[in-house]
């Protein structure tokens, strides 16, 4: 039984979400659609998810004692956690002191934060398929475990590092040592440890978005239809849905959500990422949050993956139903400079089937996601090529 309120009033539900881009902008959104009262948080200010939110704290979110104090400050009924890097012990701390119900589980966020932590629970206690993979705190062991256990090509991350950072494609042993230097920039923390993997040779690959949300008194799991989805040295540029499938791979696909979801726990959406050829399905890492290759099933789904995240946090039922195929293209800065301006949106908006989000992020970066474009259409190459032309008609320009 679910009780919403009043925003700013005795009846309000406070939901705080850590981390407030463009996926957390697109929470809040939906959590003010059903009166949530809204606290954004994130490094710096005038972020995305604050600008649509009741009120913004600018904090190190990886500072344990900022954290608490913000928490108690606000007493928030949820936290939703929008990134990675978050003090999650502290979060564990709150949940356990009975503070706030954290998204989708404290314990959730700990074991994603860190690559070693989710990897062993899916190979080592869940027993999925995975790429073959070790773990590596000096260059001497990078070396050994590349040589050893994965072999070449080979990927190497930092196992506090997301979107890419840090991560290099390595190809033979004397590439190792650059790799592990380029690791230690990317990485979050002092202490240096990687993941080597072995390359899986995959057709494709897919996020399985996977909601754990309440139907008549249980949890229940539902899934999205997969999203294909293309990277870019660790980043999106491209996805699109649906991902034509063999029905044993879809079958594989759910299966792994399922096990690792179930797992993890709480209530909320999960991204699983999956490598696919042919039947064969590997598990890759998976966010217990919305992905952002999920942006197009803001054009593809009634209810998009960040409406299935409000309303599955809540306790709401939920209604994972595709519409029709739909393609995203991300929009880059393609400067560095602050207040960037677009133009040629009126332009993107006339290819058929077309949408846009612009962000609102205050600085542009050469690389950073600053808008992406959305398309519907009869089918996902269509849908791909119209998200591809509205994503080349707008040109950031500097203000
Ligand atoms: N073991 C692997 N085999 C093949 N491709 C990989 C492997 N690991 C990573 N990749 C490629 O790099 C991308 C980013 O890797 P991922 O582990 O998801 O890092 P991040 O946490 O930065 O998203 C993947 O989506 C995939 O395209
Ligand atoms: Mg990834």
């Amino acid at each position: 039984m679910t009780r919403l309120g009043t925003p700013n009033s005795p009846t309000a539900v406070r939901v705080m979400l850590l981390g407030s881009g463009e996926l957390g902008k697109e929470v809040v959104i939906e959590l003010q659609r059903l009166g949530c009262e809204v606290i954004a948080c994130d490094r710096y200010p005038d972020a995305p998810g604050m600008q649509v939110a009741h009120r913004s704290h600018v904090l190190a979110m990886t500072d344990a004692a900022a954290l608490r104090t913000v928490v108690e400050l606000e007493r928030p009924h949820f936290i939703v956690p929008e990134i990675e890097a978050i003090a999650t012990d502290e979060l564990a701390r709150i949940e356990a002191d009975g503070l706030a119900v954290c998204i989708p589980t404290a314990r959730a966020a700990q074991l994603t934060m860190n690559r070693e932590g989710i990897r062993r629970l899916a190979a080592e206690e869940l027993g999925l398929p995975t790429s073959a993979y070790a773990f590596a705190s000096t260059e001497a062991e990078l070396a050994k475990a590349a040589a050893e256990v994965t072999g070449f090509p080979c990927f190497v991350k930092p196992v506090m590092s997301s979107s890419g950072k840090g991560q290099s494609y390595v190809e033979s042993p004397n590439q190792i040592a650059a790799a592990w230097r380029y690791a230690l920039e990317g990485g979050r923390v002092e202490q240096p440890r990687v993941i080597v993997e072995g390359r899986v040779d995959f057709d494709f690959e897919i996020t399985q978005l996977t909601v754990r949300s309440m139907a008549n008194g249980v949890v229940e799991t539902s899934f999205c239809a997969p999203i294909g989805h293309r990277q870019v040295k660790g980043d999106y540029v491209e996805s699109w849905q649906p991902q034509p499938m063999s029905a044993q791979a879809l079958a594989k696909s759910r299966d792994i959500a399922k096990a690792v979801t179930d797992s993890l726990g709480g209530l909320g959406l999960f991204g699983v990422e999956l490598f696919v050829k042919g039947d064969e399905v590997w598990f890759s890492e998976v966010s217990p949050r919305p992905h952002d290759t999920g942006l197009v099933t803001l054009v593809t789904q009634y209810q998009s993956e960040f409406a299935l995240h409000a309303r599955a946090i809540l306790g709401l039922p939920t209604d994972v139903t595709q519409r029709e195929p739909g393609a995203s293209a991300v929009i880059y800065g393609g400067m560095d400079a602050k207040g960037i301006a677009f133009e040629g949106v009126a332009e993107a908006l006339s290819v058929p089937g077309a949408d846009l989000r612009l962000f609102g992020k205050p600085e542009s970066f050469e690389r950073r996601r600053m808008g992406v474009a959305l398309a519907r259409a009869h089918d996902i190459e269509q849908a791909r090529e119209r998200a591809r032309e509205a994503a080349a008609k707008v040109r950031p320009v500097a203000g």
